[in-house]
């Protein structure tokens, strides 16, 4: 296999039609997009049904899952883009952070492709794409914004003052805010994904019904949710009587009360613009519209992806990938798969007072 050769590429009229391609997890997803913000097609083929009987991911079923969906989404989303293949101009796809073996079905189909068709590959980092999603749906966003990235694996606060240039402001010591709806949802045998079940089910619950603790909310910006996850599971042992969905509604209340109350904080102390949400969490109802609140108090531009683009999806790697590419050019086609890529903060944080 030879790798392009970057200087050359980055010289050549950046491309406009990406596709991009997303399998980090249990979403086989392809899109294709013209530029930074307009995506033309997203296809998201889910999983879900595959993993639920076993309570989560099973990764080894993901892979082959991929690997079977991969080439029909891919068609789908090329033909839904009013497109054939050959007006891809650069494939990317996610390189990390997720499953190893999920992650390099979409990585060597992505490579193959660029291979063939001749265009450039480039390797997107999944939560830059999610840090993006917002700009999708609203191109012309004021920097800096603080994004709250709230998914199954990651709670992050994150500056983002430009494409690119990121600071860590909190993150969390322990479980991800999605991790503990997971959770909590499968100790209750609510079902997998624990998110959307918990969401739905708070719907009929008392939010104040039961005072869980609200881990770290004063102190700092970084979260730690393993705590209130085991206090809901004590409290439910000790409690067998409960109605489910006051349980449910009061711990997404606790979880909601401390990322909004520090989502907040970050946006007044680093002046920022505007506060986004992204990540799959970020599609919780009560999440969204204490964000709305909050920002409209605060006098703060909130912005909140739609449901779409905050779960995983390639339209925002198609995006990342399309800036990525006029920052560094084409990733190496000898470029691998990394199950723990971390994005490239920034040092420091500090507050712009
Ligand atoms: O971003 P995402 O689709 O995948 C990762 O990159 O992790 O996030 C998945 C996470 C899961 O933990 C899922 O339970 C959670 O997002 N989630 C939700 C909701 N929809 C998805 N959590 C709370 N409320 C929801 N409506
Ligand atoms: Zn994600």
């Amino acid at each position: 296999m030879t790798a392009p050769d970057p200087a050359a590429d980055a010289a050549a009229p950046a491309p406009a039609i990406v596709l991009g391609i997303e399998t980090s997890f249990d979403e086989t997803a392809a899109a294709v997009n013209s530029g930074p913000t307009d995506d033309l097609s997203s296809v998201v083929s889910s999983q879900v049904d595959l993993h639920a009987r076993y309570g989560g991911v099973v990764p080894e079923i993901a892979s082959r899952a991929h690997v079977e969906l991969l080439t029909p989404v891919v068609a789908q989303a090329v033909v839904e883009a009013g497109l054939s293949n050959h007006d891809v101009e650069a494939v990317a796809a996610t390189a990390g952070p997720g499953l190893i073996g999920a992650l390099l079905v979409g990585v060597s189909a992505a490579k193959s492709l660029a291979l063939v068709w001749d265009v450039p590959f480039v390797a997107v980092n999944h939560l830059e794409a999610h840090l993006y999603s917002s700009f999708l749906e609203e191109p012309d966003l004021d920097l800096p914004v603080v994004v709250l990235l709230v998914s199954g694996g990651h709670t992050l606060l994150v500056l983002m003052e430009e494409f690119g240039r990121y600071r860590l402001i909190g993150q969390t010591l322990d479980d991800a805010a999605g991790e503990a709806f997971d959770k909590v949802a499968r100790f209750m045998d609510l079902g997998y994904p624990g998110g959307p079940i918990i969401d739905r089910l708070a719907m009929d619950g008392d939010p104040q019904a039961v005072a869980f603790p609200r881990p770290m909310r004063d102190q700092g910006y970084d979260f730690s949710f393993s705590g209130l996850k085991t206090a809901v599971v004590n409290h439910v042992r000790n409690n067998p009587g409960l109605d489910a969905a006051d349980v449910a509604a009061s711990f997404q209340e606790a979880v909601v009360d401390v990322l909004i109350h520090k989502a907040r904080k970050a946006a007044e102390t680093h002046r920022a613009k505007g506060l986004c949400l992204a990540g799959g969490v970020a599609a919780n109802s009560s999440l969204r519209e204490r964000m709305l609140d909050v920002c409209t108090a605060a006098g703060i531009s909130g912005f909140l992806p739609s449901r779409a683009m905050c779960t995983d999806n390639a339209a925002m790697v198609a995006a990342a990938g399309w800036q990525r590419l006029q920052l560094d050019g084409p990733s190496p086609l000898d470029a691998g798969a990394d199950p723990n890529l971390a994005l490239p903060f920034l040092a420091g944080a500090e507050p712009a007072v």
